[in-house]
């Protein structure tokens, strides 16, 4: 059974790759210091999974630390899913996240380098495309006209890994831009459950329907879109994890480094969003709108046709049943 290590792998889009993983016959192996997630995650995964899960607390811009495990747990492929991504956070401590965001990957690749490991899988966003008219986004689409040091920091590592792709040929890197993952598994056991501030709308409009948040703020009711509000490519997280299912599988057919958009190529409003909430759990959630959020764009759809005819990926969930995944954790 193939090791694949899954940096982050407790936070909300690791730990649903590690169900995936498991689903599919690989031997998952968290490292994560718990920063933005709760260590009570291991045992729900292993109740899901019903498999053991190996796990380290650890930094990994530890390099020390970060050794002695590589040299413990052979290892087919890494998912980086480790970082920072609270856009708002990173305004105010840009330093902080370079130094995490772009340390970190750096910690990470002189280590797999070092144990001639070179099949990588990076979690980039749909941050790093320039806020140009060319809707869908596809992955040649230009890119580095970031609006915040979150993004930046995406874009600065997808820019590493390609000077790495170029310089050595024996490295095998995918970069998955992922547009906006919601829900959670079936079972309602595991949930995007961050330390910090809430950033995105799924968790701020649980929190209102559970009563321990008044109101959703909208920011922004005047962007040039259907009903003025922003417009998401929302993609439901059990699809986001198969999608790095798929690439794994296929990580060994080419090397060099391809990029892939994730996410389902339609757009939905906030205030689609928040309708189709109500409609499938019949709870009404308040909203008020404030002032536009700094950073923030009309409407970011992808084209995810490069997936379904390189990996053979395609999202299966549409919102209305992503809203069904979430119900069960209300
Ligand atoms: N959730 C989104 O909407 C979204 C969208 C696009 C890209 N991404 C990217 O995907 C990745 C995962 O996102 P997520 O939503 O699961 O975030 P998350 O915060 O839930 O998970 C990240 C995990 O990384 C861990 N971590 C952070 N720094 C670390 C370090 N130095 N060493 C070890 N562990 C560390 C945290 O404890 C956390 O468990 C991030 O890189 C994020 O930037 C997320």
């Amino acid at each position: 059974m193939r090791n694949v290590f899954v940096t982050g792998g407790a936070g909300f889009i690791g730990s649903h790759c590690v169900i995936s993983l498991v689903k599919n016959g690989y031997k998952p192996i968290i490292l994560d210091n718990f920063s933005n997630s709760h260590q009570s995650i291991i045992k729900k995964l292993e109740k899901i999974t019903k498999k053991k899960i190996i796990y380290y607390n650890v930094d990994i811009r530890d390099k020390k630390k970060l050794k002695l495990i590589f040299k413990k747990h052979p290892c087919y492929a890494v998912i980086h899913c480790a970082g920072f991504k609270a856009v708002g956070e990173s305004v105010e401590n840009s330093v902080c996240y370079f130094e995490n965001n772009v340390g970190s990957t750096l910690a990470l690749l002189e280590c797999m380098q070092k144990n001639k490991i070179y099949k990588i899988i990076f979690s980039s966003s749909a941050t790093v495309y320039d806020d140009d008219k060319a809707l869908p986004l596809k992955e040649n689409g230009k890119i580095g006209n970031t609006k915040n040091p979150y993004g930046t920091s995406k874009y600065i590592i997808e820019r590493i890994l390609k000077d790495l792709a170029k310089s050595d040929s024996r490295w095998s890197i995918r970069i998955a831009r992922y547009f906006n993952p919601i829900s959670n598994h079936p079972t309602g056991l595991i949930k995007e459950n961050p330390k910090g501030a809430l950033n995105n709308l799924i968790p701020y409009i649980v929190k209102v329907a559970q009563k321990k948040i008044s109101e959703l703020k909208i920011f922004g009711k005047d962007y040039n879109t259907k009903d003025g509000t922003g417009v998401r490519d929302y993609v439901h997280i059990m699809d986001l994890a198969d999608g790095h299912t798929a690439m794994i599988k296929k990580i060994s057919h080419k090397k060099g480094l391809k990029i892939y958009n994730f996410g389902t190529g339609k757009g939905w409003s906030v205030l689609e969003v928040v309708k189709a909430f109500e409609k499938q759990t019949g709870i009404s959630i308040p909203y008020k709108f404030t002032k536009r959020r700094k950073g923030d764009v009309a409407i970011s759809i992808c084209s995810p046709k490069k997936a379904l005819k390189e990996l053979n990926w395609k999202a299966k969930y549409d919102l209305d049943h992503a809203i069904i995944d979430i119900k069960k954790i209300l």
